[in-house]
């Protein structure tokens, strides 16, 4: 009988193998919240996970982005984001992703992001280590967020209360650059892996996040909310790291919650030019 993690892995590159027939079409998108996109990709990638995986595991619970998903009051859940990043899918922009976690209880145990325009499958079960095509990954090992790569994202719903762009300036100021790919399971992929050496974003879902929080603990890293508490799968911001600079990431977005912001956005007063 394959493992969890097996059944995911065969699953995942289905689904990812789909969403590159449709990415060809270049299907056509809906709008479901303000400025929140949705294709026929999403749905039909999510209809394939959630029948594979009730097939293989039909006591198991599914949550799934889409709204498929069915709670059978079980232990076990799996987290389903069928498409991580339609807004580039929905664009032939290639950044997106497959992404399944496992939780048993209320921990994490296998995850699964699959990343098909690069045909990378990065995958962790917990206590086994986290692989990208089966090659060992780890997190990086830059010490200071002054040498660091970090990434974030902006959600889609209530963008005009978004307060993102203050940690955004504040971060960017500060480390050797931010990325801001538009799949958070890909970013939480990219931490595992060291190619990013942390994230944070606010208002992501359990979908979003399950899957990658498994490779990011798995290959060494760190994660908890943005204000150093303990990360749930409906926490209001996550931040996720290799380790190494998680106490000056939290002190340094902890000032921005603080209003201590050593450099103010340039010209952001209301009603005045920017000027440059
Ligand atoms: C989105 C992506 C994006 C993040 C948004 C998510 P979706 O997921 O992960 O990077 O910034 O907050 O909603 O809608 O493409 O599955
Ligand atoms: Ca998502
Ligand atoms: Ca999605």
């Amino acid at each position: 009988m394959p493992s969890y993690l097996e059944s995911a892995t065969e699953i995942a590159r289905e689904a990812g193998s789909l969403l590159l027939q449709y990415l060809e079409k270049r299907p056509a998108f809906e709008i479901k919240g303000e400025q929140d996109l949705v294709t026929e990709a999403d749905r039909a990638s999510e209809a394939l996970i959630v029948q594979r995986l009730q097939q293989h595991f039909p006591s198991h619970s599914v949550v799934a982005e889409e709204g498929s998903g069915k709670d059978r009051q079980s232990e076990y859940c799996w987290y389903v984001d069928p498409l991580d990043g339609t807004t580039n899918f929905a664009h032939s922009y290639p950044a997106f992703c497959v992404s399944i976690g496992l939780q048993y209880q209320d921990e994490l145990i296998a995850g699964v992001v699959f990343d098909p325009t690069r045909n990378e499958l990065f995958s962790a079960e917990k206590g086994s280590g986290a692989y990208c095509n089966n090659r060992r990954i780890r997190v990086s090992k830059a010490t200071q967020v002054r040498e660091s790569l970090l990434a974030t994202g902006f959600p889609s719903r209530k963008r005009h209360e978004d307060v993102n762009v203050y940690f955004f300036h504040q971060m960017g100021v500060k480390a050797h650059g931010i990325r801001r790919s538009g799949s958070a399971a890909i970013d939480l992929a990219y931490v595992a892996s060291g190619r990013q050496d942390g994230f944070w974003e606010f208002g992501l879902h359990a979908w979003d996040v399950a899957a990658g929080l498994v490779l990011v603990s798995e290959a060494g890293g760190a994660y908890s909310d943005m204000k150093g508490g303990k990360l749930l799968l409906n926490s209001p911001h996550l931040m996720a790291d290799n380790g190494l600079i998680h106490a000056e990431f939290l002190q340094d977005v902890g000032n921005v919650f603080e209003g201590r912001i050593h450099t103010p956005i340039p010209g952001l007063t209301p009603g005045a030019p920017v000027r440059y």
